[in-house]
């Protein structure tokens, strides 16, 4: 798929998963894909767990506590950690933002759906989610993606019109 396609395809996905495997070649695709991406003063801080073992995708999705997300055949854990670099900024949440939109990309371009699940599981959720795949006490669980072949169509989230927050040399000056 066209770069352009999968940033237009990628939808944040809330449903079923038809029951097909992620092949594994695929889920290593996907975490290379995250892996890619910049980090602040290149310090990496971002981690990532593929699961597709079927007992943990399952406990995964019991954690997270909605019954469409134990459709999914594999998930992904995004792990992160406070890293100041020398300017005294650490930019661990821009590392891990940047690799989970890569992952989401790469994720639609190869015809799977996910959804960046991450307000629901800050705190308890996301620690049940490290300690059952013994991530360690410094690292903390972002996000969590759930990914499959989606089984229904795919809600399109509103957005606001191109013109209210894209201009071309100037704020506000319209580009047509
Ligand atoms: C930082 C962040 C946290 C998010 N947390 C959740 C979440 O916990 N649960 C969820 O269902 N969606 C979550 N989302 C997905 C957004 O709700 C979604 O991206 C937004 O509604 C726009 O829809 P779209 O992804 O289809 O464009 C999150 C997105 C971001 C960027």
């Amino acid at each position: 798929m066209e770069l352009m396609e999968a940033i237009r395809a990628r939808k944040s996905y809330r449903n079923e998963f038809y029951n097909m495997p992620v092949p594994r070649s695929d889920l290593r695709e996907i975490l290379e894909a995250g892996l890619a991406a910049p980090s602040g003063c290149n310090l990496q801080t971002t981690q990532l767990i593929g699961v597709d073992d079927p007992v943990l995708v399952k406990r995964l999705a019991e954690i997270y506590g909605r019954e469409w997300s134990a459709t999914a055949p594999a998930a992904i854990l995004v792990l992160t950690k406070e890293t100041m670099s020398s300017s005294g900024v650490s930019y661990h949440v821009h590392d891990y933002s940047a690799a989970v939109e890569n992952m989401l990309l790469a994720i639609a371009a190869k015809g799977y759906a996910s959804v960046w699940i991450e307000g629901q599981i800050r705190g308890e959720r996301a620690k049940e989610m490290g300690a059952l795949l013994g991530v360690p006490e410094e690292y903390t669980v972002a996000v969590y993606l759930p990914v499959g072949v989606p089984a229904k169509s795919m809600a399109e989230a509103v957005k606001k019109p191109f013109s209210e927050r894209a201009w071309l040399n100037g704020y506000q000056k319209e580009l047509d």
